[in-house]
């Protein structure tokens, strides 16, 4: 340092020489310095790698949008790449009285369609699942990853059934229909349709949907766990009664304490997590810090963040960072200065319906620890004396 920064005093090669021609990357790809942020598959979460997930690196993201390469990946049967010319949309009712007219779409035919494009989370069930009964994983992007966030773009589903005649007086209900082998199936009831605000998607972030995610077309359910969000989308029918298919029926069930099943439960309930400092972090000193995370809620806007620093004795109101979309990740942030001595950070979201994250200890006496779904407890990272960021559950 005596003799000065080299990285300064020397010119690099990009300083003293030409750069890279325009388009000699057509499709645009992250630094080879950012390697290190990639989806990840929990190892022995699953027995085969196409009935599995690939969780988002929520550790290294900023702001509220999910890069569309690291939106999450849960598959039941694997992803294909559907060619769209050869991909349909059947709408028709369970019997005649339900729509007037059925109907087979073409990609094409549902992209000539009036689109509107909305900003929202998906958030699998089964996101902090392995947590329910004690610390099963290390960081935030295996405890909380099984969440994404992205500007969708599609059309009204209700604009497709009234093209189809749709009865919405006798109509109840509408199973959507995957293309894949899983044939995931599930129902939805009509009064999301109706509010608009279930899409049948072919945009995500801007360009057409990645194959991951349900190229050609894809369900948005705002708000609703993401195992609604039905991918390659092949299939709407009305009809007046829930399904009970095996996606709703054997699986996405609650196991409540008393060994009794708690079913339908769809909405994600007002949930938070600090993303940075977070479990397999080092601090390298004391000082200052810059506490960062998100918070969601499939009810609605996000009202208030609390951040705790001392395992939830005290707490402090977070900024919340603009724009606040309902339905929508919300990025919030908090000034920090750690003195050098063990700490527990905790957040815990409110939103707009007043309802507040419970604790571990509140969400247990109601839910046991037995789930798999629906896992919003407030989560702790404690940071030891080292710097060293982990994974604790305070009650
Ligand atoms: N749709 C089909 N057709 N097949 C699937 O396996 N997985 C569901 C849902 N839609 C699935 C599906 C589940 S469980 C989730 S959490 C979301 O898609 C995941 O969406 P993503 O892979 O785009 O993150």
């Amino acid at each position: 340092a005596e003799d000065g920064d080299p990285n300064i005093l020397t010119l690099p090669p990009w300083t003293t020489s030409l750069g890279q021609p325009v388009a000699a990357r057509p499709y645009g790809l992250p630094s080879q310095y950012e390697k290190g942020l990639q989806r990840r598959e929990s190892p022995g979460l699953t027995r085969m790698s196409q009935v599995s997930v690939a969780f988002t690196p929520l550790q290294g993201l900023f702001g509220i949008i999910t890069p569309s390469g690291l939106h999450f990946e849960r598959h039941h049967q694997g992803w294909s790449d559907i060619d769209p010319s050869k991909h349909r949309l059947m709408v028709h009712g369970t019997d005649d009285g339900f729509v007037k007219q059925p109907k087979v779409y073409t990609v094409d035919d549902i992209l000539r369609l009036p689109p509107v494009s909305r900003m929202h989370f998906i958030e699998c069930g089964a996101n902090t699942g392995m947590e329910w009964g004690n610390v099963a994983v290390p960081t935030v992007q295996y405890s909380h990853g099984m969440l994404s966030c992205s500007e969708f773009t599609g059309v009204p589903l209700r604009l497709i059934l009234e093209d189809c005649g749709i009865d919405w007086k006798k109509a109840k209900y509408v199973l959507a229909e995957g293309a894949d082998g899983s044939s995931m199936t599930r129902t939805i009831p009509i009064e999301l349709v109706q509010s608009d605000e279930v899409l049948v998607a072919y945009g995500q972030n801007g360009e057409m949907l990645r194959p991951e995610n349900g190229y050609p077309l894809r369900l948005v359910v705002p708000g609703v766990q993401g195992v609604s969000w039905v991918k390659w989308l092949r299939r709407i029918e009305v009809g007046d009664k829930p399904w009970a298919t095996k996606d709703e029926a054997i699986h996405y069930i609650d196991l409540m304490p008393d060994g009794q099943h708690r079913q339908y439960t769809s909405t994600q309930e007002c949930k938070s997590v600090i993303t940075t400092p977070s479990g397999g972090q080092i601090l390298l000193d004391k000082g200052f810090y810059n506490i960062s995370g998100l918070a969601w809620s499939g009810r609605g806007k996000v009202k208030q963040v609390d951040v705790s620093t001392d395992g939830g004795i005290n707490w402090r109101r977070a900024r919340i960072e603009g724009p606040v979309n309902s339905k929508c990740l919300t990025r919030f942030n908090i000034d920090w200065v750690w003195d050098g001595k063990p700490a527990i950070l905790q957040s815990r979201a409110m939103d707009e319906t007043g309802y507040v994250q419970p604790s571990y200890g509140q969400l247990r006496a109601v839910r046991g620890t037995k789930s798999i779904y629906h896992n919003n407890a407030i989560q702790s990272w404690k940071v030891a004396e080292s710097g060293e960021v982990s994974n604790v559950q305070v009650l």
